[in-house]
């Protein structure tokens, strides 16, 4: 069954991704309502839907802070197929536990999976952006829904930097970037370049730039997440000594942990943009009108493909 098929919908926001949620349920003609959530003094999640849900209910939750947001999100699921619900799509901008895909040592939780399986006993449908998807290539294999759908937020980055800079030269700071530099590049004909990325540990990362010209020139550091933001920062430092006429940093998902958006400040960055999928200081772009299109796409079967 597909979603939204019926003008029946309630799109479910939660408080701390409120704005986007508001937003998108706007711009894809929803009507929205809100999970009232109260966090008792040792840890636990009290959640209140309204009492009578239609019969499509699209929840609208971003997953950082994973731990806590997926146990919300459950309760939340849960609650709407008892009041009511047929049929919930998720749209998470932000999709946790998508890195570890295998397990690199001996007795390590294959964590995409049993999160995704987790997800699929709740869900029917799923919307994310630029998941983070390595050896695992197609959304559905993660989380296993239909549809599961994997939008990416090349074309919003380049109409952004396309009014932002005038002939940028973009950097992606690991082979794992060059999907997203390489359709922001073409869109509008940018210079870009791709370099090599070691990682030694969580907070240790090594970039090594290709030869090219970066004298003068407007960088922008684009990738998918920062986190601890060492790679942007290594790659910055990297750039800085070719003498460039500004370095900023272009992310979809704005983890910045702890000091890093300071950090990548100090190293010589002038400008961090991201995109709301993450709800952060460095908010710029907005995804409200790609991810409405998506949910629209969903009340047709037809023209639904998993990982768009
Ligand atoms: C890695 O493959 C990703 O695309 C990012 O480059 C990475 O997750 C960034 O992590 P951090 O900000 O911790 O260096």
């Amino acid at each position: 069954m597909s979603a939204l098929l019926s003008d029946s919908c309630l799109l479910i926001g939660f408080p701390d991704y409120r704005e986007a949620a508001q937003r998108l349920a706007r711009a894809a003609g929803i009507p929205y309502a809100e999970a009232l959530v109260h966090h008792f003094p040792d840890g636990e999640t009290r959640l209140q839907l309204p009492e009578s849900l239609p019969e499509y209910v699209v929840l609208c939750q971003t997953l950082d802070h994973p731990n806590s947001r997926l146990v919300e999100l459950v309760l939340a699921a849960a609650t709407a197929r008892d009041l009511g619900a047929r049929h919930i799509t998720l749209v998470a901008p932000y999709l946790c536990y998508m890195r570890q895909d295998k397990a690199f040592h001996p007795g390590e939780a294959i964590s995409q999976r049993i999160i995704g399986v987790l997800l699929s006993q709740w869900i029917d449908a799923l919307i994310t952006v630029d998941a983070h998807l390595h050896r695992v290539h197609r959304l559905k294999d993660a989380v296993p829904v239909n549809p599961a759908i994997n939008l990416n937020a090349t074309a919003v980055m380049s109409a952004f930097l396309g009014k932002q800079l005038d002939n940028p030269f973009l950097v992606g700071p690991d082979e794992e970037s060059e999907q997203w530099v390489a359709a922001i590049a073409r869109d509008r004909d940018f210079d870009y370049c791709i370099a090599r990325k070691q990682r030694f540990g969580d907070q240790q990362v090594r970039i090594s730039l290709p030869k090219a010209d970066y004298r003068k020139r407007h960088i922008v550091l684009v990738d998918d997440v920062a986190s601890t933001g060492r790679t942007l920062e290594s790659a910055t430092r990297a750039l800085a000594r070719f003498g460039p006429a500004s370095i900023a940093v272009l992310v979809t998902h704005a983890l910045f942990a702890g000091d890093a958006q300071e950090r990548l400040h100090r190293a010589g960055v002038s400008h961090i943009w991201s995109t709301d999928a993450i709800p952060h200081a460095s908010n710029t772009l907005h995804l409200d009108h790609l991810l409405a299109d998506a949910l629209d796409r969903c009340r047709d079967p037809r023209t639904v493909q998993d990982d768009t």
